[in-house]
């Protein structure tokens, strides 16, 4: 097809992004040149595009479909289309309506695991734009377009659930300026916001060693921003520092393959949080804990805390399974395990 030209109309294109789990770093990475390591989870939300007529939009979290007139269930997805409409549109290409069907809430029951579905949804859909239109995109558009999205909305995170969601793996990411970046938002066009230097880094990283990541849900739902508000104030320089140094072991930890230094880092990572606020550890974050006592399992709460899912990483298989009875025994879910 000629860009911009529907000669290929009915042709399906499909799409998936994953989830995301901070492992450490949480709440530190809030202020601007801080860093947090963050892991992908692979349970995917999935899109499926194709140009039509008229917009219909329509995702399995709500059941029902809408064009692009406002509605407030849609919002962020509405936004999220208008905005990669525009991106289009600088880059001299026409738009067209289209139909997107999005599929995989990352909830059950209507209880969200809280592995990052409102970044991954804009992910989703700006994926699924740029391949309906065969266009490139590199990961550095996809990552600043997508924080462009959440930040004109007024999203209060780090950005760091898009970085790891963009480049689908473990990284450690250093947080940009937001204050700064939203206050030229205001002032500059798309364009010229995007081919701003933002003053981030993500670093993919692999682990030498193959160690079992493991992820603990508790089924009592969190929401970060209201976390964030209320632990922000808490945060001090000496919290910064501490948080900084552990993250950095436990990348050194992770590119060696050190168990001892990983094991160490999840360790002090989690007793850093507990102190930062008692909020961060909720009745069931402090369960999933303790049933790695004894094994050679290390563990701790995930993210902004106060329910949602907790994280392990195991150096033994049999304590594994230990670990997944007690969790059991506790109400906890094992959602997801992969190789760290
Ligand atoms: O609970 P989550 O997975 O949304 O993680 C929040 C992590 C914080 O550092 C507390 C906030 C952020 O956006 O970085
Ligand atoms: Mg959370």
């Amino acid at each position: 097809m000629t860009i911009g030209n529907r000669e290929d109309n009915g042709k399906l294109v499909k799409v998936k992004t994953c989830g995301k789990l901070y492992i450490a770093g949480e709440y530190a990475v809030l202020i601007s040149g801080h860093s947090a390591v963050v892991k992908n989870v692979n349970i995917y939300m999935e899109a499926k595009i194709k140009f039509s007529n008229n917009y219909k939009i329509y995702s399995d979290m709500y059941g029902y479909s809408v064009s692009l007139e406002k509605n407030e269930d849609y919002s962020l997805i509405q936004e999220t289309v208008n905005i990669v409409n525009e991106y289009l549109y600088i880059k001299a290409i026409k738009t067209f309506p289209f139909e997107l069907n999005i599929m995989g809430k990352m909830e059950n029951n209507g209880k969200k695991y809280g592995i990052g579905s409102s970044g991954s949804v804009v992910i989703l859909v700006i994926k699924a734009m740029i391949k309906l239109y065969k266009l490139k995109i590199s990961k550095e558009e996809v990552f600043k377009l997508s924080s462009y999205i959440l930040l004109k909305r007024g999203d209060n995170g780090s950005m760091g659930d898009l970085a790891c969601i963009t480049y689908e793996s473990l990284i450690v990411y250093t947080s940009f300026d937001r204050g700064k970046v939203s206050t030229e938002i205001e002032k500059k066009s798309l364009g010229k916001i995007m081919d701003m230097d933002w003053g981030y880094s993500i670093e993919k990283l692999k682990c030498k060693e193959k160690y079992e990541f493991l992820v603990g849900w508790t089924k009592k739902p969190s929401i970060s921003k209201d976390m964030i508000n209320h632990v922000k104030k808490s945060i001090n320089e000496k919290f910064l520092e501490n948080s900084d140094r552990n993250v950095r072991e436990l990348v050194k930890g992770i590119k060696t393959g050190n168990c001892k230094m990983i094991g160490n880092a999840l360790d002090k990572g989690g007793k850093l949080l507990k102190n930062l606020d008692k909020s961060i550890y909720s009745n069931e974050l402090e369960k999933l804990v303790k049933a790695s006592d004894g094994l050679d399992i290390f563990s701790k709460s995930s993210g902004a805390g106060g329910g949602d899912c907790g994280i392990a990483v195991s150096f033994n298989k049999n304590d594994t399974e230990i670990l997944i009875e007690r969790w059991k025994k506790e109400n906890i879910d094992l959602l997801y395990s992969s190789e760290l």
